[in-house]
């Protein structure tokens, strides 16, 4: 990819994983858009310059836009590709739509400062917003999520990040920019301790301790990585960047899913070939002990973007 004239991405759509986070999901006030557009422009400024400021913690971060919220701010031009969360059921498998507004995630390897920052956000959106829902997510052991599997193996690798998450072509001004997907799933862990850990593992199609893919052959085609690992017609991975996290406390804990794609097509035919199956009765069997709660489509535009459009 040429990166000669891309616009400045927002860092925390392709930032590397850290150990603390936050999620704040907010609504806006109706009424007050050329104020927020301003004020997001503001945010996205400020996280960027934090990154510089707290790069020895590795601050990272990014503000998107809900689909459906996004006419409303930026009523002049739309991502091509950006559509409302593809909601979809299949027997007892569900996957809501929940949309928000705004999405700010924040991330970082000290979790005072990760505090410090998302009040201080809140206060610079405070009367434009109202904040609707807040988790913080942690690194779980060497980067598991929390049934005890790692979560990111096959994610892409350095520059090859840049390519898989960022629109690069065809959408000239949203070049830079991001479609996001977010599903936050509570995990049912008394039931899924209680497997045999080898009835995890075909569950995931990994073995659990040493993180080790099982063999092609040995993969159960309702094995979650069976389910997700795609390929289109020419034979080409379909991929996505997971920048996920275990999320919650005692009452409520699982994984925040998040997708940032140059595409939200990826996405959505593995979250498809998860609840829907093959067509040949085979879904995704890690379903039956996580459901997801919310399901939200944002795009995070590049920094340029926004500041051309907040001014
Ligand atoms: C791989 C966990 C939901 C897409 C994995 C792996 C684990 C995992 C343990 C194997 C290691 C790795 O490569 O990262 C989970 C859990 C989920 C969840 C606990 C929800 C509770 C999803 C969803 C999608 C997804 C909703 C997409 C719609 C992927 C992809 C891979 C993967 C693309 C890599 C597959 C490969 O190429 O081997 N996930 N996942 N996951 N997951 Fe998930």
């Amino acid at each position: 990819m040429d990166n000669q004239d891309m616009p400045r991405e927002q860092l925390g759509v392709c930032a590397e994983g850290n150990l603390h986070s936050v999620y704040l999901m907010f609504n806006a006030v109706d009424g007050e858009e050329a104020a927020l557009r301003a004020c997001v422009a503001s945010v996205a400024q400020y996280i960027y310059e934090l990154s510089d400021q707290y790069a020895d913690s590795a601050f990272n971060g990014f503000i998107a836009i809900g689909a459906n919220y996004w006419d409303t701010l930026y009523p002049e031009a739309r991502p091509a590709l950006l559509k409302p969360f593809p909601a979809m059921e299949a027997g007892s498998r569900e996957a809501p739509a929940i949309e928000f507004d705004l999405f700010v995630h924040l991330r970082c390897d000290r979790f005072d400062i990760l505090h410090l920052v998302a009040n201080e956000v809140a206060q610079m959106l405070e009367d434009l917003v109202e904040l609707v829902d807040e988790e913080r997510g942690f690194r779980f052991m060497d980067s598991r999520d929390l049934t005890g599997f790692v979560d990111g193996t096959e994610n892409p690798r350095g520059r090859h990040r840049q390519e898989v998450a960022l629109v690069a072509e065809g959408d000239p001004l949203f070049r830079g920019g991001s479609y996001v997907h977010v599903q936050k799933f509570a995990h049912d862990l008394g039931k899924w301790h209680r497997l045999a850990v080898k009835r995890q593992e075909d569950i995931i199609g990994r073995t659990k301790l040493d993180n080790i893919e099982y063999a092609s052959a040995d993969k159960p085609l309702t094995s979650h990585i069976k389910r997700v690992n795609l390929k289109d017609g020419d034979g080409n991975s379909l991929e996505i960047l997971r920048q996920s996290m275990p999320f919650g406390s005692v009452k409520q804990q699982g994984l925040m899913f998040i997708s940032v794609c140059h595409t939200p097509r990826h996405f959505e035919l593995m979250l498809q070939s998860m609840i829907q199956g093959d067509g040949a009765g085979n879904h995704d069997h890690l379903l039956h002990f996580t459901k997801a709660m919310t399901g939200s489509s944002f795009f995070a535009p590049s920094l340029d973007f926004m500041a051309s459009y907040g001014a």
